[in-house]
């Protein structure tokens, strides 16, 4: 279905949490977030029945999301369950990858079509400062380094002016395994609330430098916001999201819903749609249609991060899913 700009709407990102293992500093706030409710978040089966609605208004592509999509239970059973509805074209995962490992054989089978993983720096204490928890890079590259050779990968990195020095190794990673890598702008959302922000063109005359072959690929690439590039050094590509120096809302294809059902039209802002009353209060088919396709009628033309006194989504990223 289109909406009022004309775009096609094709994409719904699904959260299925917003719990995490780690507490990002640019995602969750220090005092962390309180989690949400059990009997308030979306039971699979009440996903499943909004998905199998937004299949019908021709969305046939999903992102699970959370927090960390991972920590729910039985999360790689609504993949396959997911994957399995009639008109589903590609499920795919954005996890910070630390519990993927012993989940990767079952969400193969599952027939997840791919993973991204994010991954803000290669240095261990760098990494436990960002995300203020104990693991440690090392591990995401492990899981980064068993998921590809399985599944289609891709990096997730965000750009903070602490990582300035991260940026070069971590685009390396794509000389010796079968990754995307991509870069993106923090947006000010949440505990992302700062002026310093390390911008995508900067980042690529860096880039640029070191691989001074990178040139723009012309061929379409995922379903998403990321521009990207490519040399010849390179297995995979290099990718730039760039929402906040750049906009790409004219080509948005996208909707999301979060852990406790609200369908949101846009990342910037706090409107939507609450599917929630509707899944439990007894709505036939053709009013969660109706629900949906008022959402995608509210998507506004862009969003507003360089004039940040217009944003009016409160909610922290692991609340909405990224
Ligand atoms: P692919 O389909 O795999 O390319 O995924 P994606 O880039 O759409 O999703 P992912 O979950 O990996 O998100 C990467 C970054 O893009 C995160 O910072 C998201 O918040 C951001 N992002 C995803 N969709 C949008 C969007 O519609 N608008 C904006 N501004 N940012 C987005
Ligand atoms: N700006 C940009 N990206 C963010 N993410 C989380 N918070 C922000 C932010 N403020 C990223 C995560 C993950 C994806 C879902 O969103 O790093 O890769
Ligand atoms: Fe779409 Fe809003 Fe993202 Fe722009 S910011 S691409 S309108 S969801």
């Amino acid at each position: 279905m289109r909406d009022s700009f004309g775009r096609e709407i094709r994409y719904l990102r699904l959260s299925i949490t917003d719990r995490c293992n780690l507490r990002c500093r640019y995602c969750m706030p220090d005092e962390g977030v309180p989690p949400t409710a059990h009997d308030d978040l979306l039971r699979y089966e009440e996903l499943l029945r909004v998905a199998a609605a937004a299949v019908s208004l021709g969305i046939d592509r999903f992102k699970v999301t959370g927090g960390e999509p991972l920590v729910r239970r039985d999360c790689t059973d609504f993949i396959r369950a997911l994957k399995a509805l009639p008109g589903v074209k590609q499920v795919t995962l954005t996890t910070n990858g630390l519990l993927l490992p012993p989940l990767l054989d079952e969400l193969c089978a599952a027939g997840l079509d791919g993973v991204n993983i994010s991954l803000d720096t290669l240095d261990n204490a760098q990494y436990q400062r960002l995300t203020r928890r104990a693991r440690t890079a090392d591990e995401v590259l492990d899981a980064v380094r068993l998921c590809a050779a399985r599944l289609p990968t891709k990096i997730n990195a965000v750009l903070l002016p602490e990582t300035a020095d991260q940026m070069i190794p971590l685009a390396e990673l794509t000389q010796t395994l079968s990754v995307d890598v991509r870069f993106i702008e923090r947006m000010p959302l949440g505990a992302a609330q700062t002026d310093q922000m390390a911008s995508a063109d900067h980042a690529l005359a860096r880039l640029r430098v070191r691989w001074p072959q990178l040139e723009p690929i012309t061929e379409p690439r995922g379903n998403g916001p990321a521009r990207y590039f490519h040399a010849p050094a390179l297995r995979g590509c290099i990718g730039m999201i760039d929402a906040v120096s750049h906009s790409f809302c004219d080509r948005c294809n996208r909707l999301r819903l979060t852990c406790t059902g609200l369908l949101k039209p846009c990342l910037c802002y706090d409107e939507g749609v609450e599917l929630r009353p509707l899944l439990r209060g007894g709505a036939d088919d053709e009013t969660l249609r109706d629900a949906i396709r008022a959402a995608i009628l509210q998507k506004p033309a862009a969003h507003c991060f360089q004039q940040r006194e217009n944003i009016t989504e409160h909610k922290s990223m692991n609340q909405i899913g990224g």
